[in-house]
């Protein structure tokens, strides 16, 4: 049998790290958090952010994951077989983020076949909060179903399992090895427009304009790392599922260092886009653009879709194009979060690689349906500052020390050296994956919890709560439940 979850090739892993990658955070979340954290000067912790914390990781995840070659759950058993319950966490929040995902790419469907004939009217916010979502701010919302949000992300789901169900290189390699560059070819197109309108150079201006001050301040440090983390999917357990993958021969440094490149460079080259456009709307409605810069929904649904609405004819190519191209990025992000839960099921539970999808489509799909409620814009930003403000933090915490310390990462040192072409580690790596990150970690985390509970209120906290129970419900469920395979108790390294 071919192996199922095998790539075809480490360029297909290497495109479908990069997809993983790139997805929402860089089209819609980075350009205004560049612009509200000081512009240029944000560059310095966006740059200190990924040297100290996102390479150093990379090379530890993808180092462990290659010498068991299982998924994460797999992967903490053998390193520490107590810790079975932690290995079920992350893979458990994967999912829920899995899950409001696919809500933000049900709008974006909706959005790209409204964009054939700017079917959100002359007014998108009203377009977007009353007319499609329907916005309540509240739970009592959710017993509004709001059914072409729900058929738009059952599509969605039906992609996921389309994909996912076929051996590894058919389906996930096949679309990274087509769509991730397409993906590129078509920012470039949109981005290259975008420079040439009138009042672009007021829109890039605005955003590079560096606030030095900023630097002093505790959050803008907070955003760079939460940038990075969101970004480069770091500690979802993608990298770490995607590496299991790989076949013997490759050279996992250069490969990390490829997708981290190449997910900055995604990101700086939508913000360019973002703010030229910007720049132009400013021009033509006389609105500064420190008006216009949103982030998130506004950004995508209603700020675009108001520029579509002025740039006359040539909007009904872009305007495709622009909803098609966040769909593919977000398409190939979600299918890496996906895939984390699902490999862990087949490791421990036997299941093929067509059951556990279709399994966990089925569930996943009908999980969804709670937010294709008027409530749902609500809950999937609960849903959001949960999965990545606290469990994902927090579970790179404790994957770090136990990485780098009951692992131990000096065991990764020579197998890496003898492959890398570029970069070789040596005291500097041991000292930033053993001491720097775990205490840069903590320190982030403590932060977060901190506003948090500054920030919330009853409701809030209940939902957080209720969040958490599913999260440890199901994560003690799979941990009690009896493995089906023999594999689940043998260890095999790859690195002796
Ligand atoms: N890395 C993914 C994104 O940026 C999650 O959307």
């Amino acid at each position: 049998m071919a192996n199922e979850n095998e790539w075809g090739s480490n360029l297909a892993f290497v495109l479908a790290m990069i997809g993983s990658a790139v997805g929402l955070g860089n089209i819609w979340r980075y350009p205004y958090v560049l612009y509200s954290n000081g512009g240029g000067a944000f560059y310095i912790p966006y740059l200190i952010a990924i040297l100290v914390l996102a390479i150093p990781l990379i090379i530890l995840e993808y180092g462990v994951v290659y010498n068991y070659k299982s998924s994460f759950t797999k992967a903490i058993v053998k390193i520490k077989p107590k810790l079975e319950f932690y290995g079920w966490i992350l893979p458990v929040v994967t999912f829920i983020m899995t899950i409001y995902y696919s809500t933000i790419l049900g709008w974006d469907g909706i959005y790209f076949i409204l964009s054939f004939f700017k079917g959100w009217g002359s007014d998108p916010n009203t377009f977007l909060t009353v007319s499609l979502l329907q916005s309540a701010d509240s739970i009592s919302g959710i017993l509004n179903f709001i059914p072409v949000i729900a058929i738009s992300m059952i599509f969605i789901w039906l992609i996921i399992w389309f994909i996912s169900h076929r051996n590894l290189d058919e389906g996930l390699g096949r679309v990274a090895r087509y769509f991730v560059p397409m993906l590129f070819v078509i920012m470039i197109v949109i981005v290259a427009f975008s420079l040439t309108l009138p009042g672009a150079s007021i829109g890039l201006a605005e955003l590079f304009d560096p606030d030095w001050s900023l630097l002093y301040n505790y959050s803008i440090w907070m955003a760079a790392f939460g940038q990075i983390f969101f970004s480069l999917s770091l500690g979802m357990g993608a990298g770490f599922t995607f590496a299991s993958y790989t076949k013997r021969d490759i050279d996992l440094i250069s490969s990390g260092l490829c997708v981290v490149l190449a997910n900055s460079l995604f990101e700086n080259f939508a913000a360019l886009g973002v703010f030229s456009i910007l720049g132009y709307m400013s021009l033509e409605s006389g609105v500064a653009v420190s008006k216009l810069v949103s982030q998130g929904t506004t950004l995508i649904f209603v700020a675009y879709p108001k520029v579509f609405n002025i740039l006359g004819g040539v909007a009904l190519i872009l305007g495709p194009l622009f909803f098609f191209t966040v769909y593919v990025a977000g398409v190939t992000s979600i299918l890496s979060s996906f895939e984390v839960l699902s490999i862990s099921i087949q490791d421990k539970f036997a299941f093929s690689r067509k059951k556990a999808t279709t399994a966990l489509c089925i569930v996943g799909g009908l999980a969804s349906m709670v937010f294709a409620t008027s409530a749902g814009g609500y809950l999937l930003s609960i849903a959001d500052i949960f999965v990545n403000n606290i469990m994902v933090l927090f579970s790179v915490i404790v994957q770090t020390i136990l990485f780098a310390w009951v692992f131990k990462a000096e065991r990764l040192v020579d197998f890496f050296n003898a492959k890398s072409r570029f970069l070789k580690l040596g005291r500097w790596w041991l000292i930033l994956v053993k001491y720097i990150c775990p205490i840069l970690l903590t320190v982030i985390w403590i932060g977060e919890l901190y506003n948090l509970i500054k920030m919330g209120s009853t409701e809030f906290v209940v939902i957080l709560g209720v969040l958490l129970a599913i999260l440890l419900i199901f994560a003690f469920i799979f941990t009690i439940r009896p493995a089906k395979t023999d594999e689940w108790f043998k260890t095999e390294e790859r690195i002796k």
